[in-house]
């Protein structure tokens, strides 16, 4: 069953695609008969050869992929970041918001080693994204490579498909799809602004058609508040030709979020999912907290640009993490937060979303009285 052109793509069973930062979730995505893919965000080269070494035990020769950040313009390069060049006014305004909750600040002796680690996983340079490249292309099971910012250069794309391994981007404007288009991509990922992350403001009822009319006869992948069959259904129902979900794993035991995050994500309602500038100065998807409410707040400062805002609120996600200051977590979730009640499995979330879909699909005559006719 469901055997169409994004299955024969990657000769998977299902066109199930699912994005995580845990290895554990990816590999388990693809043993279930669809496609993990890894985000590799805050991977440093040898960190992501033992994550795609471990997944290649794993998949038992079955495909996953990696998503990347191949910008192809960088705004900051080099040796540039550093704390001490964030604007002082910031620092204060951050530092006395968590002085006053009583979350106390990070050991001095330790301070400095501790951001530096942060920062330098921020640290995206185009040597330091070849270098990602080179170990994903190391590794023979990755069919699959998703750019998350823009589209990839002639030169990386060529090398990719000399691999055999199919190129797919993020896009949440028609704009952006269609040069994903020309630039010679094999198919596209429209992201509603329901998901999880970095989003756009075009909801995914309005953007999948949309896209999907745009770049035809190209596949396109839905994402963005897909959870359960019958949101799975309205991806195929708007052009679909699959599924890629973020979200939904979060509450599965293969998921690598502490069992605080998992415990407030059980308890947050479709609006706790805001959109925030707080973590990375781009607008992105993520839980509502007072951390995030506190940047909308009155006199709060503008968020800092991208990637700024993100070293400025290194020490604020240590500190809090250390404190475990549950009022003040956060973390990329989407509107269908309000799914995720409990914790369940990869594969049980997959089977319970084929079940819904067959159903939906099968009920669809009736429900609309054009059975028979
Ligand atoms: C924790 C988390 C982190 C994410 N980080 C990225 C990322 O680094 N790159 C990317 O292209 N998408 C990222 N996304 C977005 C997903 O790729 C996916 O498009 C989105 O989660 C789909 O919508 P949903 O959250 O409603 O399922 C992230 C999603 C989550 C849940």
């Amino acid at each position: 069953m469901l055997h169409n052109e994004m299955c024969r793509m990657f000769g998977i069973e299902l066109p199930v695609f699912g994005f995580s930062h845990c290895r554990n979730v990816v590999a388990e995505i693809s043993r279930a008969g669809g496609l993990g893919c890894l985000g590799t965000a805050y991977y440093g080269p040898e960190q992501l050869e033992m994550e795609l070494k471990w997944i290649d035990e794993q998949v038992q020769g079955k495909p996953y992929g990696v998503n990347m950040m191949l910008p192809q313009k960088y705004e900051t390069v080099g040796e540039a970041l550093d704390f001490a060049k964030l604007p002082q006014g910031h620092v204060k305004w951050q530092t006395q918001l968590l002085d006053d909750a009583g979350i106390p600040p990070l050991p001095p002796q330790e301070r400095e080693r501790l951001l530096q680690e942060e920062i330098d996983r921020i640290h995206i340079t185009p040597e330091f994204a070849d270098e990602i490249l080179e170990v994903a292309l190391r590794h023979p099971n990755v069919k699959l490579l998703v750019s998350a910012l823009g589209s990839p250069s002639r030169a990386i794309l060529d090398r990719l498909h000399a691999r055999g391994i199919k190129v797919g981007a993020m896009t949440g404007k028609v704009e952006h799809a269609l040069k994903h288009k020309a630039a010679g991509l094999d198919f596209v990922i429209a992201q509603g602004t329901e998901a999880a992350g970095h989003t756009g403001v075009v909801s995914s009822m309005v953007l999948w058609p949309e896209v999907v009319d745009a770049v035809a006869p190209m596949p396109v992948l839905a994402a963005g508040g897909i959870g359960r069959g019958r949101q799975m259904a309205a991806a195929f129902a708007l052009g679909a030709k699959g599924v890629w979900c973020g979200s939904i794993w979060h509450g599965t035991r293969e998921s690598d979020l502490t069992d605080e995050m998992k415990q407030l994500l059980y308890k947050a309602k479709s609006g706790d999912a805001v959109q925030t500038r707080s973590k990375t100065g781009k607008p992105g998807r993520m839980l509502s907290s007072k951390y995030t409410q506190a940047w909308v707040a009155p006199g709060a400062p503008p968020t800092l640009p991208m990637p700024w805002q993100s070293v400025l609120n290194a020490d604020a996600r240590l500190r809090i993490d250390r404190a475990r200051a549950l009022d003040f977590m956060t973390c990329p979730v989407g509107q269908i937060v309000s799914l995720i009640n409990e914790e369940s499995s990869v594969r049980q979330r997959i089977a319970d979303m084929l079940e819904e879909f067959v159903t939906t699909v099968e009920g669809l005559g009736e429900a609309t009285g054009l059975a028979g006719v």
